[in-house]
Order: C-alpha cells, then structure tokens, then sequence
C-alpha cells in the first residue's frame, strides 16, 4: 500500500464507507427507508443545487464539520456541535433545518427550535457509538446509587453534547449542564461551583482531559464509572471521595489515536506540532503540544505561519479538508491508518439529495421528532449551556 499526501494508508474499510453496506463494527443505527439516487448519478449536484434553490429560505442545512466535502458543499453553516446548536436555534424562519451530522445533533436541533419547524436527518443510521454508550437506564441506575450512597444532592450531572436526547433530559432534571469540547472547562468549573462532585457523561476522556489539564485537579480525583458492573465498579468509598465520575464511554474515531502515532509523526516529520482533539486519551493529548476544540484546530491552522508542519489527531474528513485548504503548510493526519467516523459518512450526497427533494414535494422524511416531556428538561439544560459565561 502506498501512503497519500496525508501520510494515510488506504485500507478496506476506506472501500466499504464508500459504499451502501453496513460496517459489522460501526455504530448502531437505522437503516434508512428511501429510494436514494444512485451515488454513480452524474446529476446528483446539479439535483441538489435545483432542490436547495427551489426551497429558498425555507430551508436550512447545517453541517459538522466531519462530514464529507460533497456534502459540506450544500451547508449554510459549517461547525463544530456548539455552534451548529446556536445557529439551529437562531432560525426560527426556516420550516425545515436539513441537519448533515449524526443523530444526536439533530434530536439537540429539534430541541432549540421551535414546534413550527421540521428537523431532518438525511440518513437515520447517522447515529454515534460514544452517545450510544450511555443509556437512559444505565444513568438512572447509577443515580440511585449516588443517592443510596449520599451524594446526588451534591453531584451535577455535566453531560457532552455527544448524548442521546434522553441523558440531556436526566441533566436538565438534576440540574446540570450540557457541554461540547469548546465549553467543557467553563461547564465543569461551573458545576463544582454549584456542587461538589460531577457526573460526566458519556465521554470519559474529555471529562479527564478537563478536569486535569483545565481545571488542575489530580487524575486521582477522577474515578471510571463502569455501567456493566455494580456499583459503578466502585466502593462506597471510592464514590465519596472523588470529586469527578468519569462515564465509562469514549469516542471510536479518537480513541484510536495513541501514544505510538505521536511517536512515529514526530520522526516522520521533522518540526511537526502535535495538534489533537480531547476526546483522545488523556495519553495522547499528554503526549501531544495542543489540545483543543474542532474549532480551536481550525482556527490554530488558519492562523499558523506558512511552511509550519501539523499532524492533526481529529476526524479525517476535516483534516483533509484543512489540507487542502492550506497547500503552504504541511498538514499530516496522525494516524497511518484511516479514521473516518463511519457514521458521519453515512450522510452522502446520495441521501442530501433524497432528503431535499422528498421536501420539495412536500414529504419530510427522517424527521427527528423529540417527545415533549424530554424536550423540555433536555432544553433546560441545553438553556444552561448556551447561559455559561464566555458563551
Ligand atoms: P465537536 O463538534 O464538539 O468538536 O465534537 C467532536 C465530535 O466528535 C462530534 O461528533
Ligand atoms: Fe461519535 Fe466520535 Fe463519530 Fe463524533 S467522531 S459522531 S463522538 S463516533
């Protein structure tokens, strides 16, 4: 196999995200009902251009920054799942918010808007491993615990953006916070203000990454809670003294990246800055010069001088896109393998044309319809966030 520019082997799985099959690995999902256009169909741009145009205002199409650059094309706005909160919460005028990101983000786009509009995943198998790894009743299990253990009074719940609509709505309940990657240190210093302990879901190396490397407290005042084992996997003890509950999740896409990549970039690429996201473990981003936010990456590569050399420890789509973006510096993805976030990938142009076309007939399919009781709680704490200070 030969690398790319990226310094990226191309491997099997590359051939199967390409294609309609589902990844015996990858996330849990629903498969989508449509009659989607062939990927091969030389007209799906022009199609998509036609169906944007014919829906004007009335539509609105955000986009992660991890999606596919065909789809990137046809966003509005491009962002992180902070901003794409805010701007899906700043369109009350459009009926319909067309959301090319995964499932969780759509449920938060249809908690922020208003009952007047329609939020439409393209493909419903966009779902996320990390959101998946935290389930409604595994957190109210542990809850009990916290309170048969004498605690909940004086635990706020902090829970990543990357959750189900159902955990949002248990932190709204119990009087935490919603947090993304960008807000996470203000989220947790925020909480402890408020409490003496956090519960952190579902992302346990952001969690750590933060309260060690942001907030200066001990690895040692974090401890894993692990949903399959009683108790957390802890002592009485053991909960009492910690002042962080670390969810036992993490995200596929960057938990691959390990101590060994930072290792191998860093003689592969002579001046190379290590640039990585914080869902990576606390190892790598340790190990690793920055950390940061998928907004905090883009803005250090805009701003960083010509002829700089970067190994990026994010999705691939958006260290691709980076690269390609800013030819005089030289911009390596800091695996050797590839590392598409599978699910992102399942939105392709094929489903963004269905999807706007289905509206320009008057059919809204994939919606994500968020019921009203969980609605409300998840937006209370979704309202907290977007209140943080610096927000
Ligand atoms: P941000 O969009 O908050 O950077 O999160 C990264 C991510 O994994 C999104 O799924
Ligand atoms: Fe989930 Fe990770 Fe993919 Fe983000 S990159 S959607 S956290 S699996």
């Amino acid at each position: 196999m030969t690398m790319n520019e990226l310094g990226v082997e191309p491997s099997p799985l590359a051939l199967l995200l390409l294609g309609q099959q589902r990844d015996a690995d990858s996330e849990r999902g629903t498969s989508c009902p449509g009659e989607l256009p062939a990927a091969s169909d030389p007209s799906l741009v022009a199609r998509a251009r036609a169906a944007k145009a014919a829906l004007g205002d009335k539509v609105f199409v955000l986009g992660h920054h991890y999606q596919r650059d065909e789809v990137i094309e046809f966003a509005d706005v491009t962002g992180d799942s902070f901003k794409l909160a805010r701007e899906a919460a700043a369109r009350p005028e459009a009926s319909y918010v067309v959301f090319c990101g995964v499932h969780f983000m759509a449920e938060s786009a249809d908690i922020l808007t208003g009952n007047h509009q329609q939020v439409v995943l393209p493909d419903l198998a966009a779902g996320c491993s990390m959101a998946d790894m935290a389930t409604a009743e595994q957190v109210a299990e542990a809850w009990d615990v916290l309170t048969d253990v004498g605690v909940a009074d004086v635990t706020v719940p902090v829970s990543y953006m990357n959750s189900s609509a159902a955990i949002k709505a248990f932190t709204g309940r119990h009087g935490g916070t919603i947090c993304t990657s960008s807000n996470a240190e203000v989220a947790m210093r925020w909480a402890l203000d408020k409490g003496e302990k956090v519960l952190f879901l579902p992302d346990q190396h952001l969690g750590r990454n933060t309260a060690v490397l942001r907030l200066g407290l001990r690895l040692d005042d974090c401890v894993v809670w692990n949903p399959r084992k009683p108790n957390g996997g802890l002592t009485d003890e053991q909960i009492r003294a910690a002042k962080i509950l670390l969810w036992k999740g993490h995200c596929s896409v960057h938990g691959r990246f390990s101590r060994e990549c930072v290792d191998e970039v860093r003689e592969r690429v002579p001046g190379v800055t290590v640039l990585v996201h914080p869902e990576c473990t606390h190892e790598v981003v340790t190990t690793a010069d920055l950390v940061g936010s998928t907004e905090f990456i883009i803005r250090t590569i805009e701003a960083a001088p010509a002829g700089s050399a970067w190994a990026i420890g994010t999705e691939l789509n958006l260290v691709s896109r980076l690269a390609k973006a800013h030819p005089d510096k030289t911009i390596v993805f800091l695996d050797k393998t590839v590392c598409f976030c599978s699910t992102m990938n399942r939105i392709d142009l094929p489903h963004l044309v269905w999807a706007l076309e289905s509206l320009v007939d008057g059919h809204v399919v994939n919606r994500i319809d968020v019921d009203d009781d969980t609605t409300h709680f998840a937006k209370v704490a979704l309202d907290q966030m977007l209140a943080l200070p610096g927000n």
